[in-house]
Protein backbone atom coordinates (compact mmCIF):
# COMPACT_ATOMS: atom_id res chain seq x y z
CA UNK A 1 0.00 0.00 0.00
CA UNK A 2 2.76 2.85 0.91
CA UNK A 3 4.83 1.43 -2.28
CA UNK A 4 1.71 2.30 -4.39
CA UNK A 5 1.57 5.03 -2.95
CA UNK A 6 4.83 6.28 -3.23
CA UNK A 7 4.77 5.18 -6.64
CA UNK A 8 1.97 7.55 -7.47
CA UNK A 9 3.28 10.63 -6.12
CA UNK A 10 6.53 10.10 -7.53
CA UNK A 11 4.17 9.66 -11.39
CA UNK A 12 2.29 12.64 -10.99
CA UNK A 13 5.60 14.74 -9.41
CA UNK A 14 7.51 13.84 -12.60
CA UNK A 15 4.28 14.61 -15.14
CA UNK A 16 3.56 18.06 -13.30
CA UNK A 17 7.53 18.93 -13.66
CA UNK A 18 7.86 17.85 -17.40
CA UNK A 19 4.71 19.78 -18.06
CA UNK A 20 5.89 23.28 -16.32
CA UNK A 21 9.23 22.74 -18.38
CA UNK A 22 11.01 22.62 -14.87
CA UNK A 23 14.43 21.37 -15.43
CA UNK A 24 15.28 18.15 -13.16
CA UNK A 25 18.98 18.75 -11.86
CA UNK A 26 20.84 15.60 -11.61
CA UNK A 27 21.70 15.14 -8.08
CA UNK A 28 24.93 17.53 -7.09
CA UNK A 29 24.22 19.93 -9.85
CA UNK A 30 24.64 23.16 -8.60
CA UNK A 31 23.47 25.14 -12.02
CA UNK A 32 20.14 26.61 -10.74
CA UNK A 33 21.18 28.48 -8.15
CA UNK A 34 21.72 32.40 -8.17
CA UNK A 35 23.85 32.38 -5.89
CA UNK A 36 27.81 32.53 -8.10
CA UNK A 37 28.98 28.82 -7.22
CA UNK A 38 32.70 28.48 -6.64
CA UNK A 39 34.62 25.09 -6.26
CA UNK A 40 37.57 25.85 -4.66
CA UNK A 41 40.57 23.29 -3.98
CA UNK A 42 42.48 24.00 -1.12
CA UNK A 43 46.22 22.36 -0.37
CA UNK A 44 45.61 21.69 2.97
CA UNK A 45 46.26 23.12 6.24
CA UNK A 46 49.72 22.72 6.98
CA UNK A 47 51.15 26.05 7.35
CA UNK A 48 49.63 29.02 9.58
CA UNK A 49 49.80 31.18 6.22
CA UNK A 50 47.88 28.51 4.28
CA UNK A 51 45.23 28.67 7.21
CA UNK A 52 45.00 32.61 6.89
CA UNK A 53 44.80 32.12 3.07
CA UNK A 54 41.59 29.76 3.37
CA UNK A 55 40.17 32.25 6.08
CA UNK A 56 40.18 34.88 3.18
CA UNK A 57 38.76 32.73 0.86
CA UNK A 58 35.84 32.12 3.39
CA UNK A 59 35.47 35.67 4.54
CA UNK A 60 35.23 36.92 1.00
CA UNK A 61 33.04 33.91 -0.83
CA UNK A 62 29.26 34.45 1.33
CA UNK A 63 26.16 33.93 1.04
CA UNK A 64 25.74 37.80 1.60
CA UNK A 65 28.19 38.79 -1.27
CA UNK A 66 26.21 36.19 -3.44
CA UNK A 67 28.39 33.23 -3.39
CA UNK A 68 28.08 29.41 -2.47
CA UNK A 69 31.36 28.35 -1.57
CA UNK A 70 32.31 24.73 -2.09
CA UNK A 71 35.41 24.17 -0.35
CA UNK A 72 37.45 21.18 -0.72
CA UNK A 73 41.03 20.44 1.46
CA UNK A 74 42.91 18.57 -0.16
CA UNK A 75 45.36 17.25 2.62
CA UNK A 76 48.47 17.59 0.84
CA UNK A 77 47.89 15.37 -2.22
CA UNK A 78 47.52 16.13 -5.51
CA UNK A 79 45.35 13.19 -6.37
CA UNK A 80 42.65 14.71 -3.72
CA UNK A 81 42.79 18.13 -5.57
CA UNK A 82 42.11 16.23 -8.94
CA UNK A 83 39.01 14.72 -7.96
CA UNK A 84 37.77 17.59 -6.03
CA UNK A 85 38.06 19.47 -9.31
CA UNK A 86 36.16 16.41 -11.52
CA UNK A 87 33.59 17.27 -8.61
CA UNK A 88 33.42 20.63 -9.34
CA UNK A 89 32.69 19.88 -13.47
CA UNK A 90 30.07 17.36 -12.39
CA UNK A 91 28.60 19.57 -10.36
CA UNK A 92 28.80 22.35 -13.17
CA UNK A 93 29.90 25.11 -10.15
CA UNK A 94 30.66 28.54 -11.79
CA UNK A 95 34.11 28.90 -11.40
CA UNK A 96 36.98 26.51 -10.36
CA UNK A 97 39.73 28.00 -7.87
CA UNK A 98 42.35 26.19 -7.51
CA UNK A 99 45.41 26.11 -5.10
CA UNK A 100 47.92 24.04 -6.83
CA UNK A 101 50.12 21.88 -4.59
CA UNK A 102 52.65 21.61 -7.18
CA UNK A 103 53.26 22.76 -11.16
CA UNK A 104 53.16 19.49 -12.72
CA UNK A 105 50.40 17.22 -13.41
CA UNK A 106 47.43 19.31 -14.29
CA UNK A 107 47.01 19.61 -18.42
CA UNK A 108 44.22 16.41 -18.54
CA UNK A 109 41.93 17.84 -15.76
CA UNK A 110 42.47 21.91 -16.46
CA UNK A 111 41.50 20.48 -20.42
CA UNK A 112 38.57 18.84 -18.46
CA UNK A 113 37.16 21.68 -16.88
CA UNK A 114 37.84 23.97 -20.24
CA UNK A 115 35.85 21.58 -22.43
CA UNK A 116 32.80 21.83 -19.30
CA UNK A 117 33.05 25.78 -19.73
CA UNK A 118 34.32 26.40 -16.54
CA UNK A 119 36.71 29.26 -15.78
CA UNK A 120 40.23 28.35 -13.82
CA UNK A 121 41.39 30.70 -11.32
CA UNK A 122 44.96 29.31 -9.70
CA UNK A 123 45.66 31.09 -6.44
CA UNK A 124 48.68 31.23 -4.52
CA UNK A 125 50.75 28.59 -6.63
CA UNK A 126 50.92 28.27 -10.54
CA UNK A 127 50.33 24.84 -12.20
CA UNK A 128 52.55 24.27 -15.52
CA UNK A 129 50.66 23.49 -18.10
CA UNK A 130 51.49 23.39 -22.21
CA UNK A 131 48.10 25.49 -22.54
CA UNK A 132 47.98 29.05 -21.09
CA UNK A 133 44.23 28.91 -21.74
CA UNK A 134 43.95 26.24 -19.50
CA UNK A 135 42.92 28.87 -16.76
CA UNK A 136 41.78 32.13 -16.73
CA UNK A 137 44.06 34.11 -14.28
CA UNK A 138 46.64 33.55 -11.66
CA UNK A 139 46.60 35.78 -8.71
CA UNK A 140 49.94 35.22 -6.12
CA UNK A 141 53.27 35.53 -4.82
CA UNK A 142 56.28 36.40 -7.06
CA UNK A 143 58.15 33.81 -5.33
CA UNK A 144 61.37 33.94 -7.08
CA UNK A 145 61.35 38.01 -6.25
CA UNK A 146 60.93 36.53 -2.51
CA UNK A 147 63.88 34.50 -2.63
CA UNK A 148 65.90 37.31 -4.24
CA UNK A 149 65.36 40.02 -1.59
CA UNK A 150 66.50 37.14 1.09
CA UNK A 151 69.53 36.40 -0.69
CA UNK A 152 70.02 40.33 -1.40
CA UNK A 153 69.90 40.91 2.74
CA UNK A 154 72.01 38.02 2.87
CA UNK A 155 74.87 39.85 0.68
CA UNK A 156 74.64 43.07 2.45
CA UNK A 157 74.92 41.32 6.16
CA UNK A 158 77.74 38.76 4.97
CA UNK A 159 79.70 41.08 2.59
CA UNK A 160 82.29 42.73 4.86
CA UNK A 161 83.80 39.41 5.99
CA UNK A 162 85.44 37.24 3.24
CA UNK A 163 84.76 34.27 5.25
CA UNK A 164 83.01 31.38 4.39
CA UNK A 165 78.90 32.01 4.81
CA UNK A 166 77.55 28.11 5.70
CA UNK A 167 73.92 27.91 4.87
CA UNK A 168 71.50 25.21 5.89
CA UNK A 169 68.39 25.42 3.22
CA UNK A 170 65.44 23.40 4.33
CA UNK A 171 62.87 23.22 1.22
CA UNK A 172 59.12 23.63 1.36
CA UNK A 173 56.95 21.11 -0.57
CA UNK A 174 59.52 19.60 -3.95
CA UNK A 175 57.99 21.06 -6.98
CA UNK A 176 55.87 23.56 -5.36
CA UNK A 177 56.35 27.11 -7.21
CA UNK A 178 56.87 28.43 -3.69
CA UNK A 179 59.91 25.91 -3.28
CA UNK A 180 60.80 26.42 -6.99
CA UNK A 181 61.32 30.47 -6.59
CA UNK A 182 63.42 30.60 -2.96
CA UNK A 183 65.35 27.41 -3.84
CA UNK A 184 65.77 29.20 -7.34
CA UNK A 185 67.00 32.35 -5.74
CA UNK A 186 69.12 30.83 -3.13
CA UNK A 187 71.01 28.30 -5.65
CA UNK A 188 71.57 31.41 -8.31
CA UNK A 189 73.40 33.22 -5.30
CA UNK A 190 75.45 30.10 -3.83
CA UNK A 191 76.62 29.49 -7.23
CA UNK A 192 77.36 33.07 -8.06
CA UNK A 193 79.48 33.60 -4.57
CA UNK A 194 82.73 31.43 -4.07
CA UNK A 195 82.14 31.52 -0.15
CA UNK A 196 78.60 31.00 0.18
CA UNK A 197 78.45 26.99 0.95
CA UNK A 198 75.77 25.40 1.04
CA UNK A 199 76.20 22.35 4.07
CA UNK A 200 72.80 20.43 3.02
CA UNK A 201 69.13 20.65 1.58
CA UNK A 202 66.60 19.06 3.88
CA UNK A 203 62.86 18.57 2.93
CA UNK A 204 60.59 20.18 5.30
CA UNK A 205 57.44 19.75 3.48
CA UNK A 206 56.32 23.75 4.37
CA UNK A 207 55.20 21.82 7.76
CA UNK A 208 57.14 22.55 11.84
CA UNK A 209 57.24 18.72 12.47
CA UNK A 210 58.93 17.43 9.42
CA UNK A 211 61.29 20.61 9.37
CA UNK A 212 62.40 19.75 13.21
CA UNK A 213 62.71 15.89 12.66
CA UNK A 214 64.74 16.51 9.69
CA UNK A 215 66.70 19.40 11.29
CA UNK A 216 67.15 17.43 14.35
CA UNK A 217 68.34 14.29 12.66
CA UNK A 218 70.90 16.66 10.79
CA UNK A 219 72.61 18.13 13.81
CA UNK A 220 72.55 14.93 15.57
CA UNK A 221 74.61 13.96 12.50
CA UNK A 222 77.38 16.17 12.99
CA UNK A 223 80.62 15.17 15.29
CA UNK A 224 80.61 18.06 17.34
CA UNK A 225 78.64 21.46 17.02
CA UNK A 226 78.65 22.66 13.56
CA UNK A 227 79.55 25.53 12.32
CA UNK A 228 76.43 27.34 10.72
CA UNK A 229 75.70 31.12 9.87
CA UNK A 230 72.86 30.87 7.98
CA UNK A 231 69.49 28.57 7.62
CA UNK A 232 67.04 29.56 4.89
CA UNK A 233 63.79 28.00 5.73
CA UNK A 234 61.34 28.35 3.14
CA UNK A 235 58.62 29.10 5.22
CA UNK A 236 57.46 30.42 8.82
CA UNK A 237 56.29 27.09 10.49
CA UNK A 238 59.46 25.02 9.40
CA UNK A 239 61.82 27.79 10.64
CA UNK A 240 60.16 27.54 13.89
CA UNK A 241 61.03 23.56 14.15
CA UNK A 242 64.28 24.96 12.95
CA UNK A 243 64.92 27.09 15.43
CA UNK A 244 63.41 24.70 18.17
CA UNK A 245 65.94 21.81 16.97
CA UNK A 246 68.93 24.23 17.22
CA UNK A 247 68.27 25.53 20.52
CA UNK A 248 67.64 21.89 21.57
CA UNK A 249 71.58 20.98 20.57
CA UNK A 250 72.63 24.31 22.54
CA UNK A 251 72.91 26.65 19.11
CA UNK A 252 72.41 30.28 19.70
CA UNK A 253 70.44 31.77 16.84
CA UNK A 254 69.92 35.44 16.03
CA UNK A 255 72.69 38.42 16.18
CA UNK A 256 75.71 36.44 17.62
CA UNK A 257 74.22 33.21 16.32
CA UNK A 258 72.84 31.49 13.84
CA UNK A 259 70.94 33.79 11.24
CA UNK A 260 67.45 32.57 10.41
CA UNK A 261 65.82 33.49 7.65
CA UNK A 262 62.04 32.83 6.78
CA UNK A 263 59.18 33.62 4.26
CA UNK A 264 55.53 34.44 4.86
CA UNK A 265 56.21 36.96 7.83
CA UNK A 266 53.22 35.37 9.78
CA UNK A 267 52.58 37.24 13.26
CA UNK A 268 54.38 33.86 15.40
CA UNK A 269 57.65 34.49 13.10
CA UNK A 270 57.18 38.33 13.45
CA UNK A 271 57.09 37.87 17.13
CA UNK A 272 60.42 35.61 17.27
CA UNK A 273 62.23 38.55 14.45
CA UNK A 274 61.11 41.11 17.77
CA UNK A 275 62.71 38.52 19.83
CA UNK A 276 65.88 38.36 17.90
CA UNK A 277 65.91 34.99 17.09
CA UNK A 278 64.77 35.31 13.27
CA UNK A 279 66.99 37.37 11.17
CA UNK A 280 64.72 37.86 8.07
CA UNK A 281 61.07 37.65 7.23
CA UNK A 282 60.27 37.79 4.35
CA UNK A 283 56.67 38.47 3.47
CA UNK A 284 54.18 36.31 1.43
CA UNK A 285 50.81 37.62 1.62
CA UNK A 286 47.86 34.74 1.86
CA UNK A 287 44.87 37.68 2.03
CA UNK A 288 44.07 37.06 -1.50
CA UNK A 289 40.45 36.42 -1.54
CA UNK A 290 39.13 39.81 -2.08
CA UNK A 291 41.94 39.57 -5.49
CA UNK A 292 40.23 36.57 -6.64
CA UNK A 293 36.95 38.21 -6.25
CA UNK A 294 37.39 40.72 -8.35
CA UNK A 295 39.43 38.07 -10.97
CA UNK A 296 35.74 36.73 -10.81
CA UNK A 297 33.80 40.33 -10.90
CA UNK A 298 35.43 40.82 -14.08
CA UNK A 299 34.88 37.95 -15.82
CA UNK A 300 30.82 38.49 -14.61
CA UNK A 301 31.08 41.78 -16.36
CA UNK A 302 32.54 40.12 -19.53
CA UNK A 303 35.71 41.61 -19.53
CA UNK A 304 38.79 39.69 -19.15
CA UNK A 305 41.26 39.58 -16.62
CA UNK A 306 44.62 40.55 -15.59
CA UNK A 307 46.85 36.93 -16.76
CA UNK A 308 48.83 37.17 -13.54
CA UNK A 309 48.26 39.39 -10.63
CA UNK A 310 51.02 39.43 -8.34
CA UNK A 311 50.45 41.42 -4.62
CA UNK A 312 53.51 43.95 -3.00
CA UNK A 313 55.59 42.09 -0.31
CA UNK A 314 58.68 43.34 2.09
CA UNK A 315 60.62 42.21 4.20
CA UNK A 316 60.91 42.79 7.84
CA UNK A 317 63.98 42.65 10.58
CA UNK A 318 63.60 43.11 13.90
CA UNK A 319 64.51 47.09 13.60
CA UNK A 320 61.44 47.20 11.62
CA UNK A 321 59.01 45.27 13.86
CA UNK A 322 57.06 46.74 17.95
CA UNK A 323 54.86 44.83 19.18
CA UNK A 324 51.50 47.45 18.28
CA UNK A 325 52.76 47.10 14.22
CA UNK A 326 52.49 42.88 14.85
CA UNK A 327 48.83 42.77 16.67
CA UNK A 328 47.60 45.13 13.93
CA UNK A 329 48.74 42.92 11.21
CA UNK A 330 45.86 40.33 9.65
CA UNK A 331 47.46 36.92 10.30
O1 LIG B 1 52.61 28.77 -1.44
C1 LIG B 1 52.78 29.58 -0.31
C2 LIG B 1 53.52 28.81 0.74
O2 LIG B 1 52.77 27.67 1.08
C3 LIG B 1 53.75 29.53 2.04
O3 LIG B 1 54.99 30.11 2.16
C4 LIG B 1 53.70 28.40 3.00
O4 LIG B 1 53.63 28.76 4.33
C5 LIG B 1 52.58 27.62 2.47
O5 LIG B 1 52.35 26.42 3.02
Amino acid sequence: MKRACLLFLLTLSLAFGSACGARINPPGDLSNEDLTVIGMSQVGAESDWRVANSESMKMVFTEENGYRLLFEDARQKQENQITAIRKFIQQQVDYIVLMPISESGWDSVLQEAKEAGIPVILVDRMADVEDESLYAAHVGSDFLKEGTLAVDWMESGFRESGDTVKIIHIQGTLGSTAQLGRTAALEEAVAARENWELLIQLDGDFTQAKAYEVMTAYLSSLPGEGDIDVVYCENDNMAFGALQALEEQGYRCGREGVSIITFDATRGALTECLNGKISLAVECNPLLGSLVEEVIQTMEAGRIPEKHRYVEERVFTKGDLTEALIACRDY
